[in-house]
């Protein structure tokens, strides 16, 4: 139930990813044969989520593989290598992109050739299967927690970006809270930021949404104080591109913002990633390497420049929310509450 969307597909030798950056309008998904094109379509958003970019770029490692070994090339192993360096240079801040290569690479050098292909392509698809159960499993501990806050009515809840079953393997990681939440008949209504500049709240928060048919509203980014104001939600549930040692959170950039209206209002934030996205060698936020994209993102709406000619524009993607400020992180191994390097590196030995 509310599990029906699946941005990533193996088929028959080739990886299909459904295009993001059409969604709404179209819903297309895109062939890929080669590591190259899969690292491209990673750096230009086709593929997008922390994740969703991780599995993708698992299955990146096995179409280098079968290319190299149909190709016949001599050093197969060394192909292979040099795509999964370049596909870690996709994106910088997500880490659940460097997990997922971390866990192929050994393979890479392991394996004997005649099982290469089928070994891979094996730990590519257990990677994916394994996010989609995790998530359900989270979805389960974070409805638990809402149900702890909200008392017995249904309450709204805020969300930002989208850590959907289209930033996942599938169902999602906050978007699975709040599926499970809204099954649960804990949810009555579901905000989301439009997530400015790519609009991942308004075109793809929105749009998978509806798909499930859970009611979700639209606000502009700076509507969240007025939202809390009026007490129309009691929790903020997003996503995690990284989780340092500490408990400080990359997220979509505007999350640090959201957490701290929300601390002033009193409306808890929950933070939903599996320990894939935990990085246990990143002593603090400061650590995490945050990406900046290209000023045209800003300055430019669908090819036409909607800023002042001449306006220069900075554009940096994620932002750190400290610790301090989040309520509960949930993981597929358990929740930990008011996060701290203790109770992390306890959580990561279970
Ligand atoms: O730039 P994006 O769209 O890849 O950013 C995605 C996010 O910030 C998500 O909230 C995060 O990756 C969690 S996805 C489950």
């Amino acid at each position: 139930m509310y599990d029906t969307i699946r941005p990533i597909i193996w088929h028959e030798g080739t990886l299909q990813l459904l295009d993001q950056r059409l969604l709404p309008q179209q819903v297309i998904y895109n062939s890929y044969t080669s590591a190259e094109a899969v690292a491209t379509a990673i750096s230009e958003m086709v593929v997008r989520g922390a994740p969703a970019i991780g599995i993708t770029a698992a299955y990146g490692v096995v179409l280098a593989t079968q290319q190299a070994l149909q190709g016949h090339v001599a050093d197969w192993r060394q192909a292979v290598a040099k795509a999964i360096a370049l596909l870690a240079k996709a994106r910088p801040t997500a880490v659940n992109l460097a997990w997922a290569l971390a866990e192929m690479e050994p393979l890479v050098s392991k394996v004997k050739e005649h099982h290469a292909l089928e070994k891979l392509l094996a730990r590519a698809v257990a990677i994916h299967q394994q996010d989609i159960a995790d998530n359900h499993t989270m979805g389960e501990l974070g409805t638990a927690l809402i149900a702890q806050g909200g008392g017995a009515n249904p309450v709204g809840v805020l969300t930002h970006c989208n850590a959907g079953a289209l930033a996942t393997g599938g169902y999602g990681t906050a978007l699975g809270v709040i599926r499970s939440a809204f099954a649960a008949g804990k949810i009555h209504q579901v905000y989301a930021d439009e997530t400015r500049p790519w609009l991942q709240g308004a075109r793809l928060t929105a749009w998978e949404l509806l798909q499930d048919k859970i009611p979700v509203t639209l606000i502009a980014e700076g509507a969240a104080a007025r939202l809390m104001h009026q007490q129309r939600v009691t929790w903020v549930v997003v996503g995690a591109d990284r989780i340092a040692a500490n408990g400080d959170v990359a997220n979509k950039v505007g999350t640090s913002g959201v957490a701290i209206i929300a601390r002033h209002y009193g409306v808890k934030v929950m933070v939903v990633a599996p320990t894939s996205t935990i990085d246990m060698h990143t002593t603090n936020g400061s650590g995490i390497p945050i990406e900046e994209r290209p000023a045209s993102e800003l300055l430019d709406f669908h090819g036409e420049t909607v800023a002042a000619a001449g306006c220069g524009a900075w554009n940096p993607v994620f932002d750190v929310t400290p610790a301090s400020l989040i309520d509960a992180i949930v993981t597929e191994k358990g929740v930990v509450e008011q996060p701290s390097y203790a109770k992390l590196a306890a959580l990561m030995r279970r």
